[in-house]
């Protein structure tokens, strides 16, 4: 049975203050943090990119403040060219790079060169591609990505109709990280946790908790359980 991990997104923080925000995402007991990087091509918005991660990791290194903790970078990448920045986020400190499967020609020649770099390697479809691209690369992937909202924007409603991928995915592969993005929060869980998701991306549900904590602790609860 694999684990939940939770994976708040740093896009419903305050871009002011990202080191913080991603300090206190780890106190408050989240696995990973969800760093959207966006492009203006791949979809309509633009966030951030390998020069904040830099800083970011500077601010939050691996092994943390304590010498103890983790502080998984995951990097979601909706960009026109992923194949293009692979070095530079390997560089600044991503610990996983998930690219779509939409961006690219060749998935498998991507992988392997995230996974030449270091990097975990992970592959997201939007809501409009079907699941079955993913099965010819699944064996290779450390994780896969079943997008719940159309990419570009934090705070969009949480598209169930994705369920039955995840629930596909789930059944062929009992061990894989399978995450979901978007829209997820107390009132959505359930239905990724029932599909089989474990890796639950939560941007605005967990920032604007009143208390982030509890709900990170909320939220993997309902997968554990
Ligand atoms: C959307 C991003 C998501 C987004 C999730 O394109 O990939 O990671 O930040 O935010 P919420 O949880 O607010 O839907
Ligand atoms: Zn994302």
């Amino acid at each position: 049975m694999v684990k939940a991990i939770i994976a708040p997104s740093i896009l419903a923080g305050d871009f002011a203050e990202l080191g913080c925000e991603c300090h206190k995402m780890f106190k408050s007991g989240s696995d990973w943090v969800h760093i959207d990087v966006m492009d203006g091509h791949f979809v309509p918005n633009i966030t951030l990119g390998p020069p904040v991660i830099q800083s970011l990791r500077k601010a939050v290194p691996r092994g943390g403040a304590d010498g103890k903790s983790a502080s998984f970078f995951d990097c979601h990448m909706m960009v026109a060219n992923p194949e293009q920045w692979v070095p530079e986020i390997a560089k600044a400190g991503g610990d996983q790079y998930t690219f779509h499967y939409e961006a690219t020609k060749d998935p498998l020649a991507l992988v392997k060169l995230i996974k030449s770099h270091g990097m975990k390697a992970a592959c997201a479809i939007k809501p409009g591609t079907s699941v079955d691209v993913l099965y010819p690369l699944a064996e290779h992937l450390d994780m896969a990505l079943v997008m719940t909202v159309e990419p570009g924007f934090g705070g969009q409603k949480f598209m169930a109709s994705m369920m039955p991928k995840v629930a596909d995915l789930r059944a062929k592969y009992p061990n894989m990280n399978i995450q979901v993005d978007g829209g997820l929060g107390a009132d959505t869980i359930p239905a990724a946790a029932e599909a089989g998701a474990n890796v639950i991306v939560a941007g605005t549900s967990v920032f604007k908790a009143t208390d982030p904590a509890e709900m990170i602790q909320f939220l993997r609860d309902r997968v554990n359980n």
